[in-house]
């Protein structure tokens, strides 16, 4: 059976979230993608207190920002797991404006997020909602787990439950 192509896609604004990507996609040897933006949304937009209040704004009206193309094709995965920060207790607007594009193109999905203490549940709901397909698996890392050194175990346990499900998905679909 060929090995599983995983694709790890995430925005960050502090480094918090592409940290925990990177030690995912380490883990899985998943290809990595940060989601950059385009035009006015592009950095220094979000630094200082502006760029932290249009942010909440743009999470608020769950207004997706202006993005890059892809520079990876998420078509060519069998999973693509997609990270964010978490806004106001929502999704982020670049991750919303990269589910909204290639939200046909996505085979299984699996979400994370970052965030200081409230408001996962919501991020998962939207982040199900945009893509209309449920996750393989998700994970959430406060900041309380960060300054307790818990990241990495988090982490690894969620590379280990999305490799479980992908070889029960895989014999599923090999039987069939
Ligand atoms: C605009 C903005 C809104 C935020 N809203 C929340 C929130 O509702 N709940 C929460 O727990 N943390 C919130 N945070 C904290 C971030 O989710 C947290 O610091 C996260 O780890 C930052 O990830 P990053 O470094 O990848 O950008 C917010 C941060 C920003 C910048």
């Amino acid at each position: 059976m060929p090995a599983a192509r995983i694709l790890v896609v995430y925005f960050s604004r502090s480094g918090v979230t592409a940290r925990l990507a990177s030690m995912l996609a380490g883990a899985l040897h998943a290809d990595l993608e940060a989601i950059r933006e385009s035009g006015a949304d592009r950095d220094p937009a979000r630094s200082g207190v502006r760029g932290y209040l249009r942010s909440v704004v743009e999470a608020v009206r769950q207004r997706p920002a202006a993005i890059e193309p892809s520079t990876h094709d998420p078509a060519a995965y069998d999973v693509v797991i997609v990270g964010s920060p978490v806004w106001a207790r929502s999704v982020s607007s670049p991750v919303r404006a990269w589910l909204v594009a290639h939200r046909a193109s996505l085979k299984h999905v699996a979400f994370f997020c970052s965030l200081g203490g409230s408001g996962a549940a919501n991020v998962f709901d939207q982040m199900r909602m945009i893509t209309g397909k449920p996750p393989i698996a998700q994970c959430e890392v406060t900041a309380s787990d960060l300054h307790a050194g818990k990241d990495q175990r988090l982490i690894a346990e969620f590379a280990q439950r999305i490799g479980q499900r992908l070889t029960v998905l895989n014999t599923v679909e090999w039987t069939l």
